[in-house]
Parts: structure tokens; sequence; C-alpha cells
């Protein structure tokens, strides 16, 4: 959009006027039933109707005594209630995603690590010690890396964990990198499990992941941004999402909490407090409660009042209303992958254990180029303009992926989707 900033503001009904015609024409698109993109749902209703009076009161809620902190004591709360995640007051902040909450995740892990060793990295820094060593399986999510990389802890320091036919952590695998890697005489200090992988929806085996972290005095740390809420559709997989250490899971993921909304959980609130807390004297407050500023358990000082929008999301839908969110999008992913078993011309790559398929479009004549057929399907699919869909890599193919997230898709949405696929291969590049 080329538009100089006006030396003179502008009245806002021409503001309005601007967004009617530049900005509502060009939308992303994820509130359709028909996007199928990346990991990225419609808004909810309840949360776009309360996402002004959020932005009037516009408070920080770094801390302090007023509504927007309040709530989000609630919110955390609900969200470790509603997986079954044990909750302690401070056990958990909201991040402007799954990215951001990783980061304070894996300080509170570093932290705790190498307080074991006797060394508080706030003061000491890595400097002189062995590697710290974090595990991720092949398919976990790149801003585990991210994270580590920020962290200090350099990317040749996270092991990529072999992944199993249904994409899940290999725990065998697991157990001789951490052995190998003590041998080094390195620090392994975390494994980072997947409840819900992005390009698969795949969880991995928790329960067994806890018993390696637990024999190895690792910190156990679950990405469930995506997936945790997948623990609502009665998935066995989930036992042991528990005994985690610490726990992202993302309203804004499928929840549908309007964007930006991340989550991150803890077991052990001091931890992570006497990871990032910092009270300069200007921001003393000896009325907190004990619990402390939720500016004490993260990086950001002033914090947005996302509480509301996920409060009354949350509340809107009901604990049964969120429970029927995700079995109708666990149904329809299932549906997706029996329709995807049934045609000739596709082909499922991955079993369907949450709302994410993924597939290929395989047609009898054209087994040769299946890799670069595959790569250029999104693509024409989306300027096709009836649905939307992302692609990516699985065991080194070419694959599609369609996550379902939208209860509002209905079956002819699917059937529609795979004939899109159909007629976009159909374009010579
Ligand atoms: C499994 C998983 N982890 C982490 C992330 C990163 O989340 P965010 O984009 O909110 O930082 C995503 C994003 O899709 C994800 O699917």
């Amino acid at each position: 959009m080329r538009q100089d900033l006006p030396a003179e503001g502008r009245p806002l009904s021409d503001l309005l006027d601007d967004i009617r015609t530049r900005v509502l024409p060009y939308p992303m698109g994820n509130g359709h039933p028909r996007f199928f993109g990346w990991v990225n749902s419609a808004p909810s209703v309840a949360g776009v109707l309360v996402a002004p009076i959020a932005a009037a009161l516009n408070p920080s809620c770094a801390g302090g005594d007023h509504a927007g902190v309040l709530l989000e004591h609630t919110v955390l709360r609900w969200l470790a209630d509603l997986v079954g995640y044990p909750h302690r007051p401070g056990g958990g902040l909201l991040t402007s995603g799954a990215s951001m909450a990783t980061v304070v995740a894996l300080a509170a892990a570093r932290q705790h690590a190498a307080g074991r060793d006797g060394v508080d990295v706030r003061e000491d820094g890595l400097y002189g010690r062995p590697p710290m060593v974090l595990y991720v399986s092949a398919e976990g999510h790149s801003c585990l890396r991210k994270a580590a990389e920020l962290l200090g802890l350099g990317s040749r320091q996270v092991r990529i964990v072999p992944v199993d036919d249904g994409f899940r952590m290999d725990v065998d695998a697991l157990r001789t990198l951490v052995a190998r890697d003590v041998r080094a005489g390195l620090r392994p200090f975390c494994v980072a499990a997947s409840a819900g992988t992005v390009n698969t929806g795949a969880v991995d085996p928790l329960d067994e992941i806890a018993d390696v972290a637990a024999a190895h005095g690792l910190w156990f740390h679950v990405d469930g941004a995506y997936g945790a809420l997948g623990a609502l559709a009665g998935n066995a997989g989930y036992l042991g999402m528990a005994r985690a250490d610490s726990l992202v899971l993302d309203p804004h993921k499928w929840l549908g909490v309007p964007v930006d909304c991340g989550c991150v959980l803890w077991r052990d609130p001091a931890l992570t407090r006497s990871t990032f807390s910092l009270v300069p004297a200007y921001l003393r407050d000896d009325h907190d409660g004990g619990i402390g500023w939720f500016s004490e358990y993260g990086p950001e000082q002033t914090r947005p009042f996302r509480a509301l929008r996920t409060w009354a999301t949350m509340s809107h839908l009901g604990r049964d209303g969120i429970i029927r969110l995700v079995d109708t999008t666990v149904r329809l992913a299932q549906r997706l992958a029996a329709m995807i078993d049934a045609a000739p011309d596709f082909e499922l790559l991955a079993p369907v254990g949450t709302s994410i398929v993924a597939f290929r479009y395989r047609p009898v004549d054209r087994d040769d180029k299946l890799d670069e057929l595959n790569r250029r399907i999104p693509a024409a699919v989306q300027h096709r303009g009836s649905a939307f869909l992302t692609g990516t890599q699985l065991a080194g193919a070419e694959a599609l992926r369609a996550c379902l997230l939208n209860p509002a898709t209905t079956e002819d949405d699917l059937a529609l989707l795979l004939d899109e696929i159909r007629a976009a291969a159909e374009i010579r590049p």
C-alpha cells in the first residue's frame, strides 16, 4: 500500500473509507472456512467483540492491581485446567505467541540446569561451562532452534532426534543421543517434545519422554502451541503432558483468540521468576500479593491486555463449546483423510491424530515428477482463489498439508479442496 504520511491529520471518517476500500478487500483470508494454511485460525466472535474495549482501556499488564492483571491470572488458570496441567498462582504468562513463550520456557530451563551445577547464568553467562544440549525431534518447530540460538546455547548444541513412521520422536534414539553427549562431557539439559507438530499434528510419546527426562535430570518442555487442546478429543497420546516442566499452548491457534496471544505455563513459579525478575526501585510494588508482577516472569515490561480476548473467547464457548470445537475439527480432519484414502489420485503421508492432514497429489500418469508437482500446487491453489493451502516437506518429500481449525468448514469444502488441487495441478509452469 503506497501511501505517504499525511502532513495534516485526516478525519476518522476518511480513515474508515480507506479501510473499506484499501484494507478489507485484501485480507489474509484465515477467517474463511476454506483456509487450510499453516496454523492460522478464524478469530472468535467474542474476541473480536472485546478487542476494541481492550484497546480503549489500554492498560499495561506488566503488573499492578487492575482488571487486566486479574483477568490474566484467571485465564492462565483456565487454560491450565482445560488441558489438565497443574497450576499455581504465578504459574504462567500470556505472550505474543509460541515463539516468545518458548524463549521464556527455555530460559527457565537453562537457569535451572546451570543452577544445579552451582552457576547463576544471569550473572556468569555461559562462559567456561560444558555446552548445554537441547533435544528436539526432527519435526520440532523452528522456534525451538531460534530460542536456543537467542539464549546463547548455539544451534550446534540442538540435537535433532529422529522420528518414527508416525513422525513422533523416537525415544530410543533420544536415549542414545543423551548417553553419547554425557560420555562426551556435554551437559544435556532439556528435551522439547511436541504435542502436535506443525507438519502432521503428531503427538510425541510424552509419557515415555518424561521418563527419559526424569532419568537424566532433563527439563521436560512440551510444545503444545498448536496441539495441546487436542487432549480434549480423548487422544491417549497426551498422557504425560501434565508432567512437563513447561508447556506452551497458544490461544491464538486452535482456540481462535484473535492474534496475538500465546501462553507458557510452568510447574515452578519461583524458578521462572528467579530467571527474569529485575525490579528497579521505580517499579517496586509492596502490594503484589506475593506473586509479583507478570514482568518478573518474562522479558517484556509493558504488556498488552491479551487476557480480555482470551477470557471472552473461553467464556463464550464454555468448556463444552471448546471440546466441541476441537472434536468437530478433528472429525473434519479424519473425514478429509478418509476422502484422500478413497481417492486414487491422492496419498496420505501421515496418520491423522489431531486436525492436520499431510498428504500429496499422486495422479497415476505423473509418478516421476511428484515432488515438483506438489511443490507447485499450494501457490497455484492460492491463486485460483477458492481455497488456501500450504505445503511442507516430509521425510524429504514435497507434501501438502491442510490444517483444520474452523468448525464452519463443511464436507463440501473438503471435496472442493481436493478438486482445486486437481485443477491447480493441470496448470503448467
Ligand atoms: C507447533 C508450533 N510451535 C510453535 C509455533 C510458533 O508459534 P508462534 O507463531 O505463535 O510464535 C507454531 C506456529 O505455527 C507451531 O505450530
